[in-house]
């Protein structure tokens, strides 16, 4: 059933929408295995309701092995046993759209899984064939081709080239997977992959979803003849280097599929969606995925790796509005999802951590959990005062911190074993969300089961425990959410406002945003206007690690 819509402010819904990440394994287990589905997210989508986002946007739940927790696609138009069926899947959409909120859904693009018929035809018919073609097969280097093709390396560590086995038993060629071995990376040169995709977009589309997020918008074309990506290039690449161009991501060639693809979903009607899931640096190159005929929005991962620090949070946030507006495009807003250590932890952390990394229980730098959960608090107000759309992710209402006692066993990411044990990888942020604080698993599953370990202290995070307790995280995002929309913040202008040094000051509306990030305490006398929300109990004064709305005079 697709969303009833028609006008033009509903067309254009997702300019300002707050879209809320499910990560579906995660959040509510309605059969009692320890793994979320569909109709556990069916029925927890009123506290979705209650909490007042526009949309939500569901990680895969598609036929899959799972080693990279669904992101390994063995049916892109079916769903998982693990999370139910089709038809849970249209229950689950139409009492989203019921509710009033749009679904968005994962696709996963750059990659299949290895268990994919295509795949596995490709492995069977041999070199040379067109099941190959589908994929990037080459032979090796060395005299017997006993060294991959080139030295890329996968994200998840390890080198991106698997070896196979031939039909006849001997050693043959090698396939590229820029993520893990079980996730071969699809030839975007053929007409074939193209061709089906649109399919599978159309698919979808047809049972009614609103938009797609797109995974690794920024991968799929490699650069003809598959050069080397040196140790220098990659160093220099890091340092910013625009001519140290990775020859596997952000290639001029990918932009021609986004405009198929923004035709295909237009079909649909104008008020249906891709979102950029691309990781590409600096934004005024970012922007080219979001140009009108692309796709619409685009996730702002530079945001997202800012540290809480005055400075840095104005010029990227300047840089946000006028690289995306530069093409028409709103910015968009996000601080966490499920392959970042959650804001709540990161925020305060005081030593480095490369995104991907993740943390355990003796990381360097670990915050305190309040410390951590108030600035997380004073940054989440400060983002849904931004004008754009806004993405949250499950657990962040509760004010969840990373959890980092995850027993070395029991971790999932593929990140973990690839690096045998030197990365924690992302399972940190990726545990199931607690409901009740009394229940078995704290309500996210009937049974007690969850398959990552659940932290023995998070009954205070369940929902329970905060729902209609007003300091409560889960409060201030509910209201910050109600007074976002009331006072049209999302579909609003940013004017920078002078202000003390360590605080950040901003109008937008009739609205005031002080964020206090380091500096020494604002009296409140100092202060004019109404105070509308604060992120943290206001005695007198603004503190440091505090956002406050206050309605102008
Ligand atoms: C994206 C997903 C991540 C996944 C990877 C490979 O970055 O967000 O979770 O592991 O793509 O599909």
């Amino acid at each position: 059933m697709a969303f009833p819509s028609g006008d033009d402010a509903s067309t254009d819904w997702w300019r300002s929408a707050v879209i809320y990440q499910i990560y579906p394994r995660s959040f509510a287990d309605s059969d009692g295995d320890g793994v979320g589905d569909l109709p556990g997210i069916t029925s927890r989508l009123d506290d979705l309701e209650h909490l007042g986002v526009d949309a939500v946007w569901l990680s895969p739940f598609y036929r899959s092995p799972q080693h990279d927790a669904g992101y390994d696609v063995a049916d892109f138009c079916d769903v998982d046993p693990l999370f139910g069926t089709l038809e849970d899947f249209d229950a689950m959409a139409t009492r989203a759209h019921d509710l009033g909120m749009r679904v968005i859904v994962d696709i996963v693009p750059n990659h299949s899984s290895s268990d994919h018929a295509w795949f596995q035809a490709a492995l069977a018919a041999g070199p040379g064939s067109p099941e190959r073609a589908r994929y990037i097969f080459r032979e090796g280097k060395g005299e017997g081709g006993e060294l991959p093709p080139n030295d890329w390396r996968s994200v998840f560590g390890g080198p991106a080239w698997t070896r196979v086995v031939e039909p006849d038993g001997a050693l043959g060629q090698w396939y590229l997977h820029l993520f893990d071995s079980s996730q071969p990376d699809l030839d975007w040169t053929r007409e074939e992959v193209r061709a089906d995709f649109d399919d599978i977009l159309r698919f979808w589309l047809a049972r009614g979803v609103d938009g797609f997020r797109v995974d690794v918008a920024h991968g799929l074309v490699k650069a003809p003849g598959l050069p080397d990506y040196t140790v220098e290039q990659r160093a220099a690449a890091a340092e910013g280097d625009p001519a140290a161009q990775s020859p596997h991501f952000a290639q001029e060639g990918v932009h021609e599929i986004w405009r198929r693809w923004h035709d295909v979903v237009a079909e649909f009607g104008p008020d249906r969606i891709l979102v950029a899931e691309a990781w590409v640096q600096p934004l005024t190159r970012m922007a080219h995925w979001v140009r009108p005929d692309e796709m619409h929005q685009a996730f702002n991962f530079a945001y997202l790796m800012t540290a809480w620090d005055v400075a840095e949070l104005r010029e990227i946030i300047d840089d946000s509005l006028s690289s995306f507006g530069s093409v028409g495009a709103p910015s968009t807003w996000v601080l966490s999802n499920h392959d970042v250590v959650r804001h709540a932890t990161r925020l305060a952390l005081t030593a480095p951590n490369p995104q991907g990394h993740g943390l355990g229980p003796d990381s360097p730098g670990l915050p305190q959990v309040d410390h951590g959960i108030r600035r997380a608090r004073a940054a989440t107000l400060l983002m849904l005062a931004l004008p754009g759309g806004a993405y949250l992710y499950q657990g962040e209402e509760l004010g969840l911190p990373e959890a980092l006692e995850i027993p070395g066993d029991a971790r999932q990411d593929p990140t973990w074993a690839r690096t045998q044990g030197e990365r924690f990888g992302r399972d940190g942020c990726r545990v199931p969300i607690p409901w009740e604080a009394d229940a078995p698993a704290y309500g996210f599953s009937p049974s007690g089961d969850s398959w990552l370990p659940q932290p023995a202290d998070w009954a205070p995070f369940a929902r329970d425990s905060q729902r209609g307790r007003e300091s409560s995280t889960l409060e201030l995002y509910r209201a910050a959410l109600g007074l976002r929309k009331a006072h049209g913040l999302g579909t609003g202008d940013l004017t920078w406002v002078d202000a003390a040094e360590g605080v950040l000051a901003l109008d937008n509306g009739d609205v005031r945003v002080v964020a206090n990030v380091s500096g020494d305490d604002i009296p409140l006398a100092d202060l004019s206007g109404e105070v509308l929300i604060a992120s943290e109990e206001l005695d007198g004064a603004l503190p440091a690690d505090t956002t406050v709305w206050l309605r102008r005079g």
